[in-house]
């Protein structure tokens, strides 16, 4: 498993700076997103991870696919969770990008952005007020210069948690945002609902880390956090960072019998390093009364992802 790991991510990583890789995906409409039952679905959104937009038409287009296919759908797709590196290099280019294009859906989406290490290693205090200004604008939300903050959709509470300190890689969580977590969990599942936690990093030793990604965690705070996300239930942790794929260790458990899990969003621009490594994939989810479905999808071409770990159900605690 360790050698496997280690030859897969190498050579995986060696095809992803391949320079042809940059190219525009068709977008088929022949394949709409389906739930296993709309008359139900109590909220949804869609997941993807590292964009890292660079400043080509090719990663506009790849974009806007994404948000076009969610839209192509009688299944109403509530929100849209993006989960970090939303840029290559950190650069407004590749922001105006991001964001132009998620212009011509905000009437149809809510959005919830993070940072990750790509947003945040050179320039922290410009990227993360670009950043935080773009989830006031779309959530009309005060974040107070903050690097957290939460939103509730149809009573469904939603967290997203980042950075607040330029940390090469990782990710500094002061103990305000802590509290702030705690205070947030236990107000969103107090009556049985799952919350929503997002992150650019995922924990320690979880997803197959430091294997799949040797900077790949959260950084010093990773065991508190963890601590705090298992004093609840029905916790949904989705990040990204790792560019795993849709692989066995995509889904970590981190606390069963509290229904407390994480989930790996494969990277969105690059070819990822296990399993099924296409690029352009990431995951839907429904949120039922009594359970929580989650699905990979191939967004960028419009197409469903039938593969092992491509499906996750959980019944609610
Ligand atoms: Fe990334
Ligand atoms: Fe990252």
């Amino acid at each position: 498993m360790g050698l496997k790991i280690f030859i897969d991510k190498y050579r995986n990583q060696l095809k992803a700076m391949s320079p042809d890789y940059d190219v525009a995906f068709d977008l088929s409409k022949d394949e709409p997103l389906e739930f296993i039952d709309k008359e139900n679905v109590r909220v949804s959104f869609a997941s993807i991870a590292d964009t890292h937009l660079i400043d080509k038409d090719s990663a506009t287009v790849n974009l806007n696919n994404f948000f076009e296919d969610i839209k192509n759908t009688d299944c109403k797709i509530d929100a849209v969770l993006m989960a970090g590196d939303l840029s290559e290099y950190g650069k407004i280019k590749e922001y105006k990008r991001f964001f132009d294009v998620f212009d011509k859906f905000k009437n149809d989406f809510k959005l919830f952005v993070t940072m990750g290490n790509h947003d945040v290693r050179f320039l922290y205090g410009r990227n993360q007020k670009i950043i935080m200004d773009k989830a006031e604008e779309y959530l009309d939300i005060k974040t107070n210069g903050k690097s957290y903050y939460s939103y509730d959709i149809n009573g469904y509470t939603f967290i997203v948690i980042g950075t607040e300190k330029r940390v090469l890689e990782k990710a500094h969580i002061t103990r305000e945002q802590m509290d702030f977590l705690d205070k947030e969990l236990a107000r969103g599942t107090k009556d049985g609902k799952p919350v929503f936690v997002m992150c650019h990093q995922a924990f320690a030793e979880t997803h197959g880390l430091p294997e799949v990604w040797k900077t790949g965690d959260m950084g010093e705070q990773s065991d508190d956090v963890r601590a705090v996300m298992e004093k609840h239930k029905n916790v949904y942790f989705i990040n990204g960072h790792l560019h795993g794929g849709v692989f066995e260790k995509t889904l970590e458990v981190l606390n069963e019998q509290k229904g407390v899990y994480s989930l790996s969003v494969p990277g969105y621009r690059k070819k990822n390093n296990f399993g099924f490594t296409d690029c352009g994939v990431g995951y839907y989810c429904e949120v039922y009364d009594n359970k929580v479905v989650f699905t990979a999808r191939k967004f960028v071409e419009g197409k469903r992802v039938d593969v092992e770990y491509g499906k996750f159900e959980f019944d609610l605690k």
